[in-house]
């Protein structure tokens, strides 16, 4: 009984995983910025991912956001002041850059705080259950897209006190 449950919860972790790695075959081309040039680090500014992530995990994690927000390597980072054809990675001038460093310690507590255990083998800091794209679905806000999804969902209210997006309208966005 016990091992009947224990497969079960495995089997549809297993499902939820799979599901999410297609989704993210399925649309990486379609979204991918072309054009950027990676550096090959020592990586400048990073406050929450490790410090010596190699340039190949770093890669796959940005192209990864982008993909799961439907957006370019350009929503986070900010165009570099001397050569505006470029992105200026490690700067800091954008908010939604900010943001997406809360969104990944986020990420990385749930996994880590409830998910490890359905695993017989756990390992830490590899548990990738909830995802970026879990809750995103391919938009930069996901609250207010399943808002528009119709009356089902009536959660999102326009007028409430939100500096973020009154912010972000001021700046012309
Ligand atoms: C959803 C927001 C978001 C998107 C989209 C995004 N990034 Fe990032 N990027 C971040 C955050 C946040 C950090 C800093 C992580 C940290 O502080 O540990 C970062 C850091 C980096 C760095 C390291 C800079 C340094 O030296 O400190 C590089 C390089 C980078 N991103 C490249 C890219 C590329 C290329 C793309 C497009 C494929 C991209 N990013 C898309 C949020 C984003
Ligand atoms: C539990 C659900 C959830 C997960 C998981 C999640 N997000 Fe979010 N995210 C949201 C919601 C809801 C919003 C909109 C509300 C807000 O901005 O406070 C949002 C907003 C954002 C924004 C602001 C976008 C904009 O342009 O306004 C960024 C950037 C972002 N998320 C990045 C990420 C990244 C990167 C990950 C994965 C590491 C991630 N999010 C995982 C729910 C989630």
């Amino acid at each position: 009984m016990k091992l009947k449950k224990k497969l079960l919860a495995l089997s549809s972790a297993l499902g939820l995983l799979l599901l999410i790695l297609g989704l993210f075959a399925f649309k990486a081309d379609l979204n991918s910025d072309k054009g950027y040039v990676v550096p090959n680090g020592p990586w400048e500014n990073l406050k929450v991912l490790p410090q010596d992530i190699s340039k190949d995990s770093l890669e796959f994690l940005m192209n990864n956001y982008a993909t799961s927000l439907g957006v370019k390597c350009k929503h986070c980072h900010a165009v570099s002041k001397k050569d505006p054809t470029k992105l200026d990675f490690p700067s800091d001038a954008k908010m939604e850059k900010e943001i997406g460093r809360g969104m990944i310690k986020m990420t990385n507590e749930i996994n880590a705080t409830y998910f490890q255990p359905h695993f017989p083998d756990p390992k830490p800091e590899q548990v990738s259950v909830v995802n970026c794209v879990l809750c995103h679905r391919g938009t930069t806000n996901p609250e207010k897209y399943l808002a528009q999804m119709g009356a089902m969902y009536k959660t999102y209210d326009p007028d409430r006190d939100n500096r973020k997006e009154k912010f972000q309208e001021e700046m012309g966005k």
